[in-house]
Parts: structure tokens; sequence; C-alpha cells
């Protein structure tokens, strides 16, 4: 055979079996053992070093202009209707345009953010976050009637007053019409094309749960977004946001997905420290990297709150857009990895309430009347 042939003409047999008996010598244990001892530590030195090369980058995220009216210094959000401005959709061309004249707005957009997306650098990526605040709620009633000071420095600590209840606060008959009218807004763009949600997230919060269900109504069978810890509003002291038991929200809203690893009970709000805005926005962050990190979707659903939304557009680079109760804002944000460590943020602490000025049970919309 081939193979006998070969070795047959193999020279200098006799050296081969110097070769085996150093072999053989090699193969004692006392030998072997130190050898594979400093093969595995070497090679679990060289997986380390792969690993912290693979850890040693981030997600930097930028908003990109020109898509929507919210994006532009002259849009006034105090004054800014998302409902009647098609969400804020700036009439524009757009490089992918194609001759195709009957396409909506919506169509080429969804077309512009695809191409986008397959022309994208490698480690970058574009989504669009529509982000939807909840509709009013009974503390934001209470806030208003107490004033802002009385509210933060006593009647937030406190479940409710004789009356009303706004621990892990529900949405007031108001809060469920302002979410009927983003689900008539969904409704209307849908004739329009919008490009539909992809997935949702929801905030834990029981108002959120609530603006997510009314929203996205008769919109999307079966209808089931994502509770999302990181997505609740600032965190410690107002009872309002305060959220309830795992068990509870799967029991008020069985179809929707709790994340894993969600605890049964809130372990992070505290009686007496509330989130300061800079762990909000870290926090926020955090949120972004995992959704941007395992979900591919390019158009995605938010529904949360005044201050996580802040701290999302925050973090987005986004200008500041403060959101009526129940409004939206759709974002086109960029997201880039980049090589290196994370740039650290300056992290301030958590604050405890503030003293009252005057008597918090003074305070009230009605003796204000009785004053005036
Ligand atoms: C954009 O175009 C649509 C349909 O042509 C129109 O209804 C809408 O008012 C326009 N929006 C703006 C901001 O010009
Ligand atoms: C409780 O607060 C609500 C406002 O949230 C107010 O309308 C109501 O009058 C208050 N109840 C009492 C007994 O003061």
């Amino acid at each position: 055979m081939y193979h006998d042939d070969n070795n047959n003409i193999q020279p200098q047999y006799s050296s081969s079996n110097k070769r085996d008996s150093v072999a053989r010598r090699i193969c004692r244990a006392e030998v072997i053992i130190p050898i594979l001892l400093f093969t595995t530590i070497l090679l679990a030195g060289f997986m380390a070093m792969g690993e912290s090369l693979k850890t040693a980058s981030y997600l930097r995220y930028s908003t990109v202009t020109g898509y929507f009216l919210q994006d532009e210094e002259s849009t006034d959000p105090t004054k800014f209707d998302y409902v009647s401005t098609n969400f804020g959709l700036i009439n524009r061309t757009y490089d992918s345009d194609i001759n195709d004249f009957d396409a909506t707005q919506w169509q080429r957009f969804e077309r512009q953010v695809r191409a986008l997306n397959r022309h994208a650098a490698p480690g970058t990526q574009y989504k669009v976050l529509f982000m939807g605040r909840h509709g009013e709620g009974f503390h934001n009633v209470a806030e208003s009637w107490y004033g802002t000071e009385a509210w933060d420095c006593y009647w937030s600590l406190l479940d409710g007053n004789e009356t009303t209840s706004w621990s892990d606060a529900r949405l007031t008959p108001v809060g469920q019409t302002q979410a009927q009218t983003a689900n008539q807004a969904w409704r209307t763009q849908l004739k329009n094309q919008i490009p539909f949600p992809e997935s949702f997230y929801v905030s834990p919060l029981n108002r959120c749960l609530q603006t997510a269900f009314i929203t996205f109504d008769g919109l999307v069978e079966p209808f089931r977004p994502v509770v999302k810890e990181l997505l609740r509003e600032t965190i410690g002291i107002h009872t309002c946001d305060r959220r309830s038991s795992k068990s509870a929200i799967s029991a008020e809203y069985p179809a929707y997905k709790i994340e894993p690893g969600f605890s049964e009970n809130d372990e992070l709000w505290d009686a007496e420290l509330r989130e300061s805005d800079s762990a909000q926005d870290a926090r926020l962050k955090k949120f972004l990297d995992d959704v941007f990190v395992h979900d591919d979707s390019q158009f995605v659903s938010f529904t949360a709150h005044s201050g996580a939304i802040t701290s999302v557009l925050q973090v987005v680079g986004h200008r500041q857009f403060g959101l009526q109760t129940g409004g939206v804002i759709p974002v086109l944000v960029k997201a880039e990895r980049v090589a290196g460590e994370e740039p650290e943020r300056k992290i301030e602490p958590p604050t405890r309430k503030p003293e009252c000025k005057g008597d918090p049970l003074k305070a009230g919309g009605s003796i204000r009347m009785l004053l005036n």
C-alpha cells in the first residue's frame, strides 16, 4: 500500500526509535500533569484576554434628526399635537426614494430606515422608537390638586388620601380617554401605512400596563408586550412609583410577557431614597443596550413615563421634549458599537424627601379656592 511504501522510504528508522523512548518518558504522570496544568493556565489566560477584548466596547447612541418635527428647535413641545401631525413625520424626500408616487410618506420612511440598516457600517444599527407616555393617573391629579411642593414633601409618600388611592397609580377616566386617543391616532396612521412596531415594551407600573393595553387594543392580536423593570419611573419615596407584585401584574394582564429575572416583589423601591436624574439616565441607557443588543426589530414601542422618556431622550442626544400625559414621540436612533471602555457617567447619589415649607395639610385645591 501507498502508506507502507512511504514508511519504507523513511530514512533513519533508528532515530525515530529514540524519539519514541523520549515520548514514553514524557508520557509519565509526573511530567504530564505539570504540562497539562501549564497549558490550562495559558489557555485560560488567552480566553480571559479574548473576553476582555470582546467586552471592551460599548454602544453609543445618537438621534438622526430631520425626520420628525419634534427634533426641530422651532417646535414648541407645550403646543405640539402628535395626533394632527402624523406623529410629527416631516413631509420630505429621502435618499432611498424611487419613483413610486403612490407610496405614502410612512411607506417611504420605512424604506428609508430599512435602507439605512442595510447599508450601515458593521456594528451600526438604526431603530425607530415610538415612545408613549401613560395617560393621566390619579397621582397626576393629586399632584396638581395639592401643588408640587406639598406633594413632594408629604402627600406623595402616602398611599392616598381618604377618597383617592395613588399607590402604583391607576389611570383616571381622563387618562383612559387619552389612551383611546392614542389608539385612534395609531388607527389613522395605519391607514397611512405607518410601520407598525415589531416589538413592544412596557413599564411595570399599572398606569403603563393599562395605557399600552388601550393604545394597542384591536391593532395587534394577541397583544403581548414585554414588561421591563428598567423602563419604570424614577424610583423611590413616591408610592405612585412603587410597583405591584409580579403575581398581581400577571393576574391583571395574563397575556403580557414578564421579562426573565423579574422579582416577585419590588426590590428597587426605597421609602426614603429617590433616584437621581443621572442614575435614572444610566438605568435607561442599560435598558436601551438590552433592547439594541437583543432585539432585531427596527420599529419598537415603549410605553413609559415622563421621567423615563426624558432619560431615553437624554441618552440618545435628542433635545428635551416634555410629553403631555398620553403623548407619543417617535425618534430615529442610531447605535454604534465603539471600541474601548464606555466613558464613565457621573452618577449623583439618591435624594431624601424635601422639608415642607408650609403645612401640607392645608394644601389642596379646595382650600386654595376658599382663600382666593
Ligand atoms: C404632509 O402631507 C400630508 C398628506 O399629503 C398632509 O396631510 C400633511 O398636512 C402634511 N404635513 C405637513 C407638516 O406639511
Ligand atoms: C383627595 O385628593 C383628591 C385629588 O387627588 C381630591 O380631589 C380629593 O378631594 C381629596 N380628598 C380629600 C378627602 O381631601
